[in-house]
């Protein structure tokens, strides 16, 4: 069963990135929506589109890039990932009798947010993402903003009542980070902690106070 994968208009598409090539590294399914607006920031801080009609070669690229921009860093095997267009609201993942083990948002913005807490399903990433919550799957929303206004906040509260995990996109620095990659991962390897999926995306906290500028972890 595949992990539905939504990646919306907010900052921080490198996580979304590092989420995905984390999920097919493990042999997970992937089902990928991506939004109309992610588009945007994809185009903005890769300089790559995303074209439903190339989505194969373009996701390809795309992973293939590491946080830093730089082509070519990664090498990534897309095909066991299937692509739904977002307003194909009659998508596998448009109902709950689609098999799924539960969906990832990453990055989430707060319209996302908001759509998802109200029910809007104004797309087939929000409606997959409410058809997880009533299915009783593990949904995990990875939300990008700063400063949060209540409005979210109140947002991000009903989706934690209703049993997803809110995951912020906010890296930690204990884990020997030298380069962006190592923050982007922190955050993806935390929304994968959520998720419940097997990585190494990060050096886990091992007790030691400042183990991460002793281990190896962190050059000079
Ligand atoms: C370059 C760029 C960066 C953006 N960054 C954010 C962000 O970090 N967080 C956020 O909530 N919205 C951000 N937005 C606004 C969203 O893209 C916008 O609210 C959009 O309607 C979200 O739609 P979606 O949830 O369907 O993807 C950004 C927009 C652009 C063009």
């Amino acid at each position: 069963m595949p992990w539905i994968v939504g990646v919306s208009g907010a900052s921080g598409t490198p996580y979304a990135a590092a989420v995905l090539r984390a999920l097919l590294a493990a042999g997970e399914a992937v089902d990928l929506v991506v939004s109309r607006a992610s588009r945007l920031t994809l185009l903005d801080e890769t300089g790559l589109p995303f074209r439903d009609a190339h989505w194969q070669d373009d996701l390809a690229e795309w992973l293939a890039r590491g946080a830093d921009g730089k082509p070519g860093t990664f090498d990534v095997d897309v095909s066991g990932v299937r692509h739904w267009r977002a307003g194909d609201l009659a998508a596998g993942p448009s109902s709950g009798s689609y098999p799924a083990r539960g969906m990832i948002v990453v990055p989430a913005s707060t319209a996302c947010v908001a759509g998802v807490a109200l029910g809007l399903s104004k797309d087939l990433l929000q409606r997959a993402a409410s058809v997880t919550l009533k299915e009783r799957r593990p949904l995990v929303v990875s939300v990008r903003e700063a400063p949060l206004n209540g409005q979210t906040l109140r947002h991000l509260v009903t989706l934690d009542d209703a049993g997803a995990s809110v995951v912020p996109a906010s890296p930690a620095f204990y884990a020997g980070a030298t380069h962006i990659q190592d923050l982007v991962d922190f955050v993806a390897g935390r929304v994968l902690d959520a998720a419940g999926v097997t990585h190494g995306l990060y050096r886990r906290w091992r007790g030691d106070l400042g183990g991460g500028l002793t281990d190896g972890t962190r050059g000079d």
